[in-house]
């Protein structure tokens, strides 16, 4: 037990599944692994350990944000000994040509701050993914047929954001799309020596204001994130 994560020792698989919503975590576990048991319930963030192919994974939620991520990521590693962690959840496109229920895979993400930015001070330290993670996941969205794209993303700090021209320098330099969270996970991996990468869902247009998906259609490609996940923490 740790002071966010109840579950016993033993009780959280080395690979992880992070989505930033705990019922998208409890969905997840029900749809995709074998025998998902609840594994942690503290403050409502559901955690659930299962097996999917025979091997043993847990789907944990995050919550929003780097300083709800940090909590989560550093029990698991520091604790639990989580090896790989990914994050699974959704992001706002900052490019045309990346259309909603596309796939991201964040190589590096930029961010304003991160819960770290008290370790690096003048540094702006580049947090990157896992190599293999990526290449794998990348080969997972191909297979599939799942529209996807590799690049850089954007951690940001706030969803309602004040200052529109951070949004603009991000899409003049080709950043892909906005989230909240991967950055955080990408430095503590590298302290850890872990392996980490973000796979994201475009929810939501920053440049077309395209409608953000119905819920059906999030649901559904969700799904086929979890499974581009799995595929690639056990490639
Ligand atoms: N901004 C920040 N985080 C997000 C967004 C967004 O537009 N969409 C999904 N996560």
């Amino acid at each position: 037990m740790t002071i966010h994560i109840g579950a016993k020792p033993g009780q959280i698989a080395e690979t992880v599944l992070m989505p930033g919503d705990p019922l998208r975590a409890k969905w997840a576990a029900e749809t995709f692994l074998d025998a998902p048991e609840l594994v942690n319930e503290t403050r409502g963030m559901l955690g659930f350990t299962g097996t999917w192919r025979g091997q043993r994974v847990t789907i944990q939620g995050s919550g929003m944000g780097m300083p709800s991520l940090s909590i989560y990521a550093n029990e698991l590693i520091r604790d639990y000994g989580a090896k790989t962690l990914i994050r699974v959840g959704s992001c706002g496109a900052m490019q045309e040509d990346v259309n909603l229920r596309d796939v991201v895979l964040a190589m590096t993400s930029t961010t304003i701050s991160t819960p770290s930015t008290g370790i690096f001070r003048e540094l702006n330290f580049a947090p990157a993914a896992d190599f293999g993670l990526l290449m794998a996941a990348h080969e997972a969205a191909k297979e599939r047929d799942v529209p996807v794209h590799v690049g850089g993303i954007y951690s940001a700090d706030v969803f309602y954001d004040e200052r529109p021209d951070l949004n603009e320098q991000m899409t003049r330099h080709g950043v892909l799309a906005v989230e909240m969270e991967a950055a955080e996970l990408y430095i503590l991996a590298a302290r850890y020596k872990a392996r980490a990468l973000a796979v994201l869902t475009v929810s939501d247009h920053l440049v077309t204001n395209a409608p953000p998906l119905s819920a059906e259609d999030r649901e559904k490609s969700f799904g086929d994130m979890i499974e581009i996940a799995l595929e690639a923490a056990f490639a």
